[in-house]
């Protein structure tokens, strides 16, 4: 069924929300609790279709799972891996589940996981991991779209990443858990969910430190020493971010809860640039408000600005006072956003990784599509910022990563509901049998 939102823009949002587990750090704790061969508990973990898809490939390795949806909680019990292989029909559905490679290394020396490929944002290659594993004695396959790494063991080494790849990093974390000796990963990706997968993987008895740096060291320790454990996921800091813009976006004033400030420094110092203000009330709760017209701003995508809040940052953008000059330095295709928000009349000259975004007055309500997860987002603030109506189409991208957006919005004072083509087709009946 077509699922879609329908958005009457202009409302200002205020009142109050609370933030939800970081889904890029919980799908890496998912895939790191078949590494003990026994149950662990992850608190904080959101209701998000990508989570279903990871919980799904625990399964089919032969994992059980209890998830506790009012409690936000997950129980794995990886006592008992019968199957080394991830589908392709999970692998292709989420790109993060090929973190699975690492993990069934570490556990059974061997794997078999479907390539992800390509998605709408760029290539998204997979070398940088495949060459990691490599380096750790891996011997390496690639048939029939399915990378077949085997190891009689894995031994430390020195890895340097060409790129600080968030996946590279994360999957050769999992993989030299329980190598033979030290592994060093040097250029090693610096994301606040890299620091959170550390203290997991620290948690349940391995030896990682320097997470959060550019050089991540990892002693490999005995399978013995891995234990059951609990362990509490990071918020997420782009459902955050999202709140964040959104609340601004309708010069609104809103308290924010369950947000770690420092993880979202540069974003912050960003908006409050643009006119925007905001206060720490808690050490996790903050105060976002913003009277008047914003003020263009020039950024470049970087660890602490995310290339995930990027599409929603245009969007702000888009009703700024001058021009505004985006740096995409990550993705080769991460504008996609970029057709429908000049639909809702946002003035956008694209160059190659650089959007040139004039300011205009006012956005105005149309029909648009999210084309992915975080395009989509930005257009649900597009249209809370337009004046009129506006559908946006293609939420199954939403749903990937913003638990219950619609009511977390509504809360707020947005006017938004999910409807799909019955509903539609109902609602039109209705008003033709009233005519
Ligand atoms: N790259 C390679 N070779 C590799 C690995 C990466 O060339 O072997 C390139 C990619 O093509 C890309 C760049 O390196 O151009 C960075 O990719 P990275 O590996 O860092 O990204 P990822 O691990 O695939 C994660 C997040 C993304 C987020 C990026 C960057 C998850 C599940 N996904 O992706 O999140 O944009 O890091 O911060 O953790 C999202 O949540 O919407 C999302 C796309």
């Amino acid at each position: 069924m077509a699922e879609k939102f329908k958005i009457q823009g202009g409302e200002t949002l205020k009142g109050e929300v609370s933030v939800g587990g970081a889904k890029n750090a919980v799908l890496k704790h998912l895939a790191a609790t078949i590494l003990v061969n026994g149950k662990t508990k992850i608190y904080n973990v959101p209701h998000l279709t990508d989570v279903d898809i990871m919980l799904n490939v625990l399964s089919d390795l032969g994992a059980k799972y209890t998830y506790d949806k009012e409690e936000k909680s997950v129980v794995v019990d990886a006592s008992n891996i019968t199957s080394i292989t991830a589908k392709y029909e999970l692998v292709s559905k989420m790109r993060a589940s090929f973190i699975i490679l690492g993990a069934l290394m570490s556990r059974c020396k061997e794997a078999i996981v479907a390539l992800p490929g390509g998605c709408a944002i760029g290539e998204r290659r997979v070398d940088f991991h495949i060459k990691g594993l490599e380096a750790l004695g891996a011997k390496i396959k690639i048939e029939n779209g399915y990378v077949h790494a085997k190891a009689s063991k894995l031994v430390g080494a020195d890895i340097y990443l060409d790129i600080p790849s968030v996946g590279a990093t994360e999957n050769l974390m999992l993989a030299a858990v329980l190598a033979e000796g030290s592994t060093r990963i040097q250029n090693a990706a610096q994301e606040p969910e890299i620091i959170d997968l550390a203290n997991f993987l620290n948690t349940i008895g391995a030896d990682v430190s320097g997470a959060g740096t550019s050089e991540i060291l990892i002693n490999g320790v005995k399978a013995e020493n891995l234990h059951s454990a609990e362990y509490t996921t990071i918020p997420d800091r782009i459902e955050a971010g999202t709140f964040m813009a959104a609340v601004v976006a309708t010069r609104g004033k809103a308290i924010i809860k369950n947000v770690y400030p420092a993880h979202l420094t540069f974003f912050n110092d960003k908006l409050i640039k643009m006119g925007a203000s905001i206060k720490l009330v808690e050490p996790t709760t903050i105060e976002v408000s913003c009277k008047g017209r914003l003020s263009s701003i020039n950024f470049v995508t970087q660890p602490y600005f995310p290339t995930d809040l990027q599409a929603i940052a245009m969007t702000l953008l888009t009703t700024a006072n001058g021009v505004g000059i985006i740096t995409e330095s990550l993705y080769e295709n991460r504008f996609m956003q970029v057709p429908d928000l000049r639909r809702m009349g946002a003035d956008i000259h694209q160059d190659r990784n650089h959007a040139i975004v004039k300011g205009v007055k006012n956005l105005t309500g149309a029909t648009v599509a999210a084309s992915d997860l975080r395009a989509g987002a930005a257009l649900v603030i597009a249209g809370l910022m337009a004046n009129g109506q506006t559908i946006v189409e293609k939420l199954h991208h939403i749903d990937r990563g913003y638990e219950e957006f619609e009511h977390k919005l509504t809360k707020l004072g947005a006017k938004i509901c999910r409807y799909d083509d019955s509903t539609e087709a109902k609602i039109i009946q209705e008003i033709r049998g009233s005519i």
